[in-house]
C-alpha cells in the first residue's frame, strides 16, 4: 500500500504535491519521488522519509506534478526502485499503488524489445508500456496500456509537452479533487482537503485525462460522468479513512489483506524450496507472530504431517534447541530483536532459514536465506490484527501449495468469509467483558493458538487481565480463578474437539463463570449451555480461524473503545520491539 499525489494547475506542482505526500505517509514510508513537466520531465526521488532536504526544488519547476511514497512490494526500499519510474526516453514518468501480478512476463518481453530497465519493480514496466504505445497522445497510450496489466494499480502519468495527468484505476483507491482551474488526484482525499472539498471517486476501470480546464473520464474505454462529491472530513480522520482508530480500519482491511497476501506467497520459490529441505522445521517469533507460528505448527503437523516446533525469540538465543530442518523466523516489522537475533543463530547453526515478514527490505530480509511476503501493507495500530492475518494467508498457501492445492477452493472464497465476521453483532459479550477482573479463552488444537491471540489483543488494548489456554488445561489449576467475575470466551466451532468443548465449557458453568461461546449457525447445543453465543456462518476449518480471529479482535477493540482507552496506542507498548 502506497500513497500517490498528482496536481495540475497554476501554481507550482512540487511543493502541493510533497506536502500532499507527507498526509499520506501512513501508507508507506520507505522512499519517495516526485516529477515534474515543465518543458521537459524532471524527477527527483530517494530513500527514507519525505523531507523537504531531499528535493531541490528549483529543478522541480512546472505546474503539473506527479509523486509517491512507498511501500515497498517489488524491489528493496533504495533510491532506484523509488518512484516515479520513467521509460527508456525519460519522457514519460509513471507512479503506482498496487501490485502489476504479471509484470515478470511483461518485463522480459519489453527487454526482448530493447527497453532497459533501471529498477526492480513491478511498476516500470508501466511506462515503458506506455512508450511502446506512444504516438503523441498520453491518454491513447495509457489506455492501450491498461488491457495489458494483472493485479491491482492506481496510477498517474505525466508526459514531456503534455499538458495532463493521466489517472487510472483498477481495485486500489484513486480520488480527484476539483479546484479553481485546478486538480488534485491522490490516493485518499487527506492530500486535497486543504485545496478543495469537491471530490470524484474514481471506480475500477476508469481512466481520467485531466488537464486544467476539465477531467473527462472513460471505463474501460467508453466515457462516463461521475458525480462530485462534498467531503467533511478532517485530516485524522481522512488518514483512518472515517474509522474512529487505526486497528479497527485494519480490522476492516483483513478481507483485501488476505486475498491479495494469498496471491503473493506463490511469488516465492525459493522458500519453498527450503521449507522442503529434510528435517523438523523450527519456527521462531514473539508476541502475535508467535501465535502465527503455533498456527503454522498445528496446520504443518495436521494437514502435511511435517513436524514442526515453535520457539518463543527471547528463550532461543539462549536457550537454542538441537536443529536439523529449516528455522523459519516470522516478524511482521522484520526488526523485532529477539527474532532477529535466533535467526542469526540458527544461521550460524547452518540451517536454512525463511522469513515471513510485512516490510521488504526489512533487517529480517537481509538475514534470511529467502523471504516470503506478507501483504497487509503499513500496519498503524501497536496491536496488530491484519498483519496476523496476512500471516495466516501465508502459512496457509504455502499448505495449499505443499497439498497441489486441494485447499484452493475453500482460500479462494475465505476473503467474502472475513467480511461477513465483521459483521456479526458481539455487543452483548463487550457488555459482559468491559466489567471483567480477568477473562480466560479456551480452544483446542488449531483454536488454542487463536485463544492466545484473542487473549493478548484483549490485554494489549484494554489493560483486562486476559488469559489464552488449551481448554483441556483450566481444569489443571485456572480453575481456581473461576468466578462470576471471569467470563469465559470459549472456541466451540464443528470439528473432532465440538463434543469436548461442550464437556469443558459444562465444567466451565459449574464453577459459576458465565460463557462466551463462539459456535456456527444452526448449532442447538451450544446455544442453549452459554452466556452469550456467537454465531458465525459454517464454514471449513481454516475458514473458521480466521473469523473467529477477527471476531475476538472486535470483541478487545468494543471493550477497549468501550472503556476509552488509547486503542492505537496503549500505554507501555511499541509496534517494534528492537531492544532484546
Ligand atoms: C501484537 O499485537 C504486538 N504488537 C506484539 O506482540 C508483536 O506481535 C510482537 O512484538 C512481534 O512483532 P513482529 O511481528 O513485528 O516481530
Amino acid at each position: 500500500m502506497c500513497g500517490i499525489v498528482g496536481y495540475i494547475g497554476a501554481r507550482q506542482a512540487a511543493k502541493i504535491v510533497t506536502e500532499g505526500l507527507k498526509r499520506l505517509e501512513y501508507r508507506g514510508y520507505d522512499s519517495f519521488g516526485v516529477a515534474t513537466m515543465n518543458t521537459k520531465v524532471t524527477i527527483a526521488k530517494k530513500s527514507g522519509r519525505i523531507s523537504d532536504e531531499n528535493l531541490n526544488y528549483t529543478d522541480l519547476l512546472g505546474s503539473v506534478g506527479i509523486g509517491h511514497t512507498r511501500w515497498a512490494t517489488h524491489g528493496v526500499p533504495n533510491d532506484r526502485n523509488a518512484h516515479p519510474h520513467a521509460d527508456c526516453t525519460g519522457r514519460i514518468a509513471v507512479v503506482h499503488n498496487g501490485i502489476i501480478e504479471n509484470y515478470a512476463e511483461l518485463r522480459r518481453d519489453l527487454i526482448g524489445r530493447g527497453h532497459t530497465f533501471t529498477s526492480d519493480t513491478d511498476t516500470e514496466v508501466i511506462a515503458h508500456l506506455v512508450e511502446e504505445h506512444y504516438s503523441g497522445d498520453l491518454c491513447s497510450a495509457v489506455a492501450e496500456t491498461l488491457p495489458l496489466l494483472e493485479g491491482s494499480y492506481a496510477i498517474l502519468v505525466i508526459a514531456e509537452g503534455e499538458q495532463r495527468i493521466i489517472a487510472a484505476r483498477k481495485a486500489s483507491p484513486l480520488v480527484i479533487g476539483v479546484g479553481d482551474r485546478e486538480f488534485i488526484c491522490a490516493s485518499d482525499v487527506t492530500p486535497l482537503i486543504d485545496h478543495t472539498r469537491r471530490v470524484i471517486y474514481l471506480e475500477d476501470g476508469d481512466c481520467a485525462d485531466v488537464t486544467r480546464a476539465e477531467c473527462l473520464i472513460t471505463q474501460y474505454g467508453g466515457p462516463v460522468k461521475r458525480p462530485i462529491e462534498e467531503v467533511d472530513w478532517d485530516i485524522q480522520d481522512a488518514r483512518k479513512g472515517g474509522f474512529p482508530h487505526y486497528m479497527l480500519k485494519e480490522i476492516f482491511e483483513q478481507p483485501q489483506v488476505f486475498y491479495n497476501t494469498l496471491h503473493s506467497v506463490r511469488e516465492a520459490p525459493d522458500a519453498f524450496s527450503l521449507l522442503s529441505k529434510p528435517g523438523m522445521i523450527s519456527i521462531v517469533a514473539c508476541g502475535s507472530s508467535f501465535h502465527a507460528g503455533l498456527l503454522y505448527k498445528y496446520l504443518f503437523e495436521s494437514y502435511c504431517g511435517m513436524p514442526v516446533r515453535v520457539e518463543i525469540g527471547s528463550e532461543f538465543k539462549y536457550y537454542t534447541p538441537p536443529l536439523s530442518g529449516p528455522v523459519i523466523g516470522i516478524t511482521q516489522s522484520g526488526e523485532t530483536a529477539d527474532t532477529l537475533a535466533a535467526l542469526k543463530m540458527a544461521k550460524a547453526c547452518g540451517c536454512p532459514t525463511i522469513a515471513v515478514t510485512n516490510v521488504v527490505g526489512s533487517s529480517v530480509t537481509r538475514i534470511a536465506d529467502a523471504t516470503i511476503y506478507t501483504r497487509a501493507g503499513p500496519e498503524m495500530s501497536v496491536a496488530a490484527t491484519k498483519s496476523f492475518m496476512a500471516q495466516l494467508a501465508a502459512g496457509v498457501q504455502i499448505i495449499d501449495c505443499l497439498l497441489n492445492h486441494s485447499l484452493e477452493n475453500e482460500l479462494e472464497r475465505l476473503n467474502f468469509r472475513i467480511e461477513e465476521a465483521l459483521m456479526v453483532p458481539v455487543d452483548d459479550a463487550v457488555i459482559l467483558c468491559k466489567d471483567a477482573k480477568s477473562i480466560f479463552y479456551i480452544g483446542r488444537g488449531l483454536f488454542y493458538p487463536v485463544a492466545l491471540e484473542g487473549a493478548l489483543k484483549m490485554k494489549e488494548i484494554s489493560y483486562i487481565h486476559a488469559e489464552g489456554y488449551a481448554a483441556g488445561e483450566l481444569k489443571h489449576g485456572p480453575f481456581a480463578l473461576l468466578s462470576p467475575d471471569t467470563p469465559v470466551v470459549a472456541i466451540a466451532t464443528p470439528g473432532r474437539t465440538y463434543p469436548v468443548m461442550i464437556s469443558n465449557i459444562k465444567e466451565i458453568k459449574a464453577r459459576g463463570a458465565p460463557v462466551i461461546g463462539i459456535g456456527v449457525i444452526g448449532d442447538t447445543q451450544l446455544p442453549e449451555l452459554v452466556d452469550i453465543f456467537i454465531a458465525l456462518p459454517k464454514s471449513g476449518e481454516v475458514t473458521a480461524i480466521a473469523t473467529v480471529s477477527v471476531i475476538l479482535q472486535r470483541l478487545a477493540y468494543l471493550t477497549a473503545d468501550t472503556l476509552g482507552c488509547d486503542i492505537d496506542k496503549p500505554r507501555n507498548l511499541a509496534k517494534s520491539v528492537t531492544v532484546e
